[in-house]
């Protein structure tokens, strides 16, 4: 199998296409949803070093390589590694990597669209004024009442799924760019309003600033230490192939090295805001810290609640929400999507409607562990915790140890160094280090420390 100059499945317009469509991916619940309820969880600024750490040491060396693989390969994730392979004239059982990959966008993308499902719900609650006023156990109650009744989730958990695979079935290189250029910047500017809001909250503000960023490091645990690894590779959308994905779509002369600081930059900016807006409302209004994956939805509401325009603006961030879950969502799904049109030779209408069949249907594991299914149990774990942590404290972190050695090992430096053209050598050096040597140890390390078998 030979690499192809272009990819089947079209190419960005633009180097700037890529940047948003790869933000877009990277930008999502990850970053609003995510990141502030497992901050939470974790303790605060010991547990946001140690994410930032993982960003820059792991995350973005990791990215480079993703794109480079991507755009060296020109197909999907398994077909490329194949095709690397076997121009370095190493084993094409590397391609299992990819195999883990698809897997893992797949998981991800059933229990991230109830999610996001939930997150629609709230638009239309916001819009109607249901938050004026409303009061923490109130704001509380609105949330249980929602997550209680698998009718609605399963209904929003459907629309959301259907949005997804429409535009998954047209293809994503077309209509993705002009729909990120809309939500990044208005996302940023109403997380901006929310941080204000919360700024006026005087000391509370302070205490929520400081929760994030004074690291108190007897609060981490050797598990929260693999949850903010686990976390980096998520936001980033990395360590399965969806950044692969798009990197083989991109048209060859770009600074990869440019790219992914731009993007992991975005990224890790959105989230500190999103966590900037939340903690000074937590501990303003006496929530607990330790909420869960309820805190932003029994949160902001309260914000919202008490602001002038508050509906509006609610409703709008809502929907801003729901916009840059979608175009995660979308790349979760490419390269499984990719996969099935270059070999199984479907349309891609038919893979997409076949494998949001596949997603839906998982989905509903999630969507009953907030009702139904609260007492399905397994490891300590309801349904949903299970694919949560299966798949971003387990899979991504795997997937991305396998991607830093295939770069780094794998693939001679004769084709890394033509691909990535970074003019420094330093700069490539640095790259080479911490692909081959520091990414990869940083990864086993966390992993056996979390299991307990280095004390
Ligand atoms: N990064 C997205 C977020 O933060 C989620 C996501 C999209 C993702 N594509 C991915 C996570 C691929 C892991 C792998 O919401």
């Amino acid at each position: 199998m030979n690499r192809p100059s272009t990819s089947i499945h079209g190419q960005w317009s633009s180097r700037w296409a890529f940047i948003l469509a790869a933000t877009g991916s990277a930008v999502g619940l990850g970053n609003i949803w995510k990141f502030p309820y497992i901050t939470g969880e974790n303790g605060g600024g010991a547990f946001v070093l140690v994410y930032l750490l993982c960003i820059a040491c792991i995350g973005l060396p990791l990215m480079m390589a993703e794109v480079m693989i991507g755009r060296r390969g020109r197909q999907n994730p398994v077909n490329t590694i194949k095709s690397i392979s076997k121009e370095e004239k190493k084993s094409p059982h590397w391609k299992f990597i990819a195999w883990i990959g698809l897997l893992a966008g797949f998981i991800i993308l059933s229990y991230y669209s109830v999610i996001a499902g939930q997150a629609i719900a709230y638009v239309f609650r916001s819009f109607a004024g249901v938050f004026e006023g409303v009061t923490p156990d109130g704001a509380h109650n609105i949330y249980a009442t929602l997550t209680s009744d698998p009718e609605r989730l399963l209904a929003w958990h459907t629309v959301f799924i259907v949005c997804t695979m429409t535009v998954v079935a047209r293809g994503v290189t077309g209509g993705l760019e002009k729909l990120v250029t809309f939500i990044m910047p208005a996302l940023v500017a109403i997380l901006l309003i929310l941080v204000g809001f919360a700024a006026n909250t005087g000391d509370y503000f302070t205490q929520g600033v400081e929760f994030l960023f004074s690291p108190d490091f007897s609060k981490i645990t050797p598990e929260g230490v693999l949850t903010a690894m686990g976390h980096a590779f998520f936001t980033l959308s990395l360590g399965m192939g969806a950044i692969m994905v798009y990197g083989s779509y991109l048209p060859k002369n770009t600074s990869i090295l440019k790219v992914s600081i731009t993007i992991a930059i975005a990224d890790t900016v959105i989230a500190l805001l999103a966590g900037m807006a939340i903690f000074p409302l937590v501990f303003a209004n006496g929530l607990s810290i330790g909420a869960g994956p309820g805190l932003i939805f029994e949160t902001l509401p309260i914000a919202f609640g008490h602001m002038a325009g508050g509906a509006l603006f609610g409703g709008m961030f809502f929907l801003l929400l729901v916009f840059a879950a979608w175009s995660s969502a979308i790349s979760l799904i490419e390269p499984a999507i990719a996969w099935l049109v270059e070999n199984k030779q479907v349309s891609r209408r038919r893979a997409s409607v076949t494998a949001g069949f596949a997603v839906w249907l998982l989905g509903l594991l999630t969507v009953f562990s907030y009702n139904i299914g609260q007492h399905w149990i397994l490891f300590g774990k309801t349904m949903f915790e299970l694919l949560d942590y299966l798949t971003a404290n387990i899979m991504l972190p795997l997937g991305g140890l396998f991607i830093a050695i295939f770069a780094g090992w794998t693939m001679s430096k004769k084709s890394t160094q033509e691909e990535l053209a970074i003019t420094s050598p330093i700069v490539y050096h640095g790259w080479l280090i911490l692909i081959r040597y520091i990414a990869p140890a940083a990864v086993i390390i966390i992993f056996l420390n979390a299991i307990g078998l280095l004390g």
